[in-house]
């Protein structure tokens, strides 16, 4: 191995680093959260929002060409949301911009993300995966009263 070769190894290995410590320090000091992968062992094939007390919800999107399922929820303000994501068909995404969500919705695979809604309005969910002719219409809403 000559010099060259083991200075790109070295700075490819300390990039590296740096990214992985940028995430972990992204979730442990700045509590960030970055979206989880979870067992998948009951797939749905209808999305729903699920109630578990007064301000916590669980809301489960299925993600197919082109639409979100459920296209829009409204829940009150303060609501701390479980956001899971899964696809019936292609690869699509689920994009949150005031809230910086930014997860996969893979078929056969779930995605799940926590977000607290402590701002009345209404939230776009955009897919940002292209998915095919009418990717761009594929929108949702959450309203947040
Ligand atoms: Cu679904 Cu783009």
């Amino acid at each position: 191995m000559d010099r060259f070769e083991k200075t790109a190894l070295m700075i490819a290995g300390a990039m590296l680093m740096i990214f992985f410590f940028s995430v972990l320090y992204a979730v442990k000091q700045r509590d960030r959260n970055v979206p989880q992968c979870v067992p998948y062992d009951q797939p749905y094939s209808k999305g729903k929002l699920v109630q578990l007390d007064a301000n916590t919800y669980q809301l489960y999107y299925l993600a197919k060409m082109w639409s979100f399922d459920p296209p829009t929820v409204e829940i009150p303000l303060g609501s701390v949301v479980d956001i899971f994501v899964t696809s019936a068909d292609v690869v699509h995404g689920l994009h949150i911009v005031e809230k910086k969500v930014n997860m996969m919705a893979v078929g056969g695979s779930l995605n799940l993300q926590t977000v607290t809604f402590d701002k009345p309005g209404v939230y776009k969910v955009t897919c940002h995966e292209f998915c095919g002719m009418a990717h761009q219409t594929m929108q949702g809403e959450i309203i947040v009263k």
